[in-house]
């Protein structure tokens, strides 16, 4: 299906995010026949640079970004004609009179009709001054076409923030047309979290608490902060990757099948479960959470330094690098199964995993077999090595009956020999088209930083008191603590 001819105009677009991943992302579907017939890409931030300029860097960006391409390559340069730019004062609503004196005179040489998705690329501070820099010069609105408007995150940093900054677009733009993106729905293994459970009818009947024990989500990093100490230190892993992407994932593993598979039905589910979301006293937030910092240590054979004394960070900042939560969900598919979330920057691997556990039989008959939680688990590999395994006890061969744990995996490599499209490339189409079903909607998003936001202040009250350390390169040992013994698998040492 191809969108309705359209200008994308982002903002922020002399920035990382716009040449690493967006005009990639948007070249990979002009290549694939996925960008609309006429369409006009408008590059807009405050860094003085001519379109030929701009053209040179995203062209640097498309091509670290595909290594076999080649600069001479003539639809690259197809593309590129259709790539503009304008530097001008974003922060100054007065100035956006000249913005739209721009998007009309490429609406007039392309002959676009009046559609226009605006992409905020732009640091958080700049969420309220564009929507109101669109709306005093009138770019906001349209008679004949429509407005969409795509929001990176953070959205928000509370809860009252978040309600804010909804209010604000609110006043401007319809809900419908407010795209809070999360590029971990635009992960094909995320996606297919859907099509796993709600096309195949072996799971439904083994998806609740009477079947499932408990289910861990795993997102961990090798890779520090890098440059983005000042971020960092007002966000930390909770706000960086739980209040968002990993809820995201719980979410898609916890939801209820949807009446239909349209955006709104499917987004009522899951804000269902975001709002099913146990909060805790101050005294279980103590049990059920653990908070860490990296220390200097070793990562793939390099000394790294410390969270400390990383850049534009705090020399005794307690900032968490590291969260593990068990989270509870109070309603009626999940009371009493646990779902462990962990993630965090510096541990010894980069790997996005979840892991279904299912109850162990009744009784053990077998030599081998496992106790306490049984080792029949379902694994989503979301990143690397994208895969999905199912893992079974069976009898090794020869005499007696004894139990082997077994695997039957599927990998997603050996479906396309393609590399798996980037995120962005499937949630920049799906805004082009309308479509935002992977785009999260802002009563899930305040369901969210309503669970997020007490456990953050019982933080800022305990200061450092709880925080644990743990050396680069190693997986903090305090997360041993959440997971009751019984919990943990006595017969494959691949529990964490
Ligand atoms: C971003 C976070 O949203 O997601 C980063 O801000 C994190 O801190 C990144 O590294 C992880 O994304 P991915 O796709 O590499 O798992």
């Amino acid at each position: 299906e191809k969108a309705d001819a359209q200008m994308l105009l982002i903002f922020g677009a002399s920035g990382d995010l716009t040449t690493r991943k967006l005009i990639p992302a948007l070249y990979e579907l002009y290549v694939r026949n996925l960008l609309p017939e006429n369409f006009v890409i408008l590059g807009a931030a405050r860094t003085v640079l001519t379109d030929n300029e701009f053209r040179r860097k995203q062209c640097d960006g498309i091509l670290t970004s595909q290594k076999e391409l080649s600069a001479k390559d003539a639809r690259l340069s197809l593309f590129l004609k259709r790539v503009y730019y304008m530097g001008f004062d974003t922060q100054n609503t007065d100035e956006y009179e000249t913005l739209k004196n721009r998007v009309e005179e490429l609406q007039n040489l392309y002959s676009l009709p009046d559609n226009i998705v605006f992409y905020m690329a732009t640091p958080p501070e700049m969420y309220e001054v564009i929507p109101l820099g669109l709306q005093k010069c009138g770019l906001a609105y349209t008679s004949d076409g429509f407005r969409r408007i795509v929001v990176e995150k953070p959205f928000g940093t509370d809860i009252k923030s978040a309600k804010h900054l909804t209010r604000l677009l609110e006043s401007i733009f319809d809900e419908h047309d407010i795209y809070r993106i999360d590029h971990y729905l635009g992960k094909e293994t995320v996606q297919n979290i859907l099509v796993l459970r709600f096309s195949n009818g072996i799971f439904e009947p083994l998806w609740n608490r009477n079947y499932i024990d408990h289910v861990e989500i795993v997102s961990s990093e090798t890779l520090g902060i890098g440059n983005r100490g000042g971020y960092y230190e007002s966000s930390g892993a909770l706000r960086d990757m739980v209040q968002n992407h990993l809820l995201q994932l719980m979410a898609f593993i916890a939801m209820e099948p949807p009446v239909a598979f349209d955006p709104e039905s499917i987004r009522d589910e899951i804000a269902k479960v975001f709002k099913s979301l146990h909060h805790y006293t101050p005294e279980e937030m103590q049990e059920q959470i653990v908070r860490g910092q990296y220390t200097a240590g070793t990562i793939a054979g390099e000394s790294v330094q410390g969270y400390r004394d990383e850049k534009n960070v705090s020399g005794d900042s307690v900032r968490e690098t590291y969260v593990a939560v068990k989270i509870e969900l109070d309603n009626w598919r999940w009371a009493g199964t646990p779902f462990y979330i962990y993630t965090g920057k510096r541990l010894s691997e980069k790997k996005t995993e979840i892991i279904i556990h299912f109850k162990s039989t009744p009784q053990q008959l077998f030599v081998g077999q496992c106790s306490g939680s049984s080792c029949n688990q379902l694994i989503i590999r979301v990143q690397p090595n994208e895969s999905i395994a199912l893992r079974f006890g069976l009898k090794i061969p020869g005499s007696g009956f004894e139990v082997r744990q077994v695997s039957m995996d599927f990998l997603y490599s050996s479906l396309s020999d393609k590399k798996l499209p980037d995120a962005y490339e499937r949630l920049l189409l799906d805004v082009m088209l309308g479509d935002s079903t992977l785009y999260s909607r802002a009563d899930a998003q305040e369901a969210s930083w309503n669970f997020i936001d007490p456990i953050i202040k019982n933080w800022v009250k305990r200061g450092k008191d709880g925080l644990a350390f743990y050396a680069s390169g190693s997986d903090p040992e305090e997360i041993d603590r959440l997971m009751p013994h019984d919990k943990k698998c006595n017969c494959c040492n691949e529990m964490m």
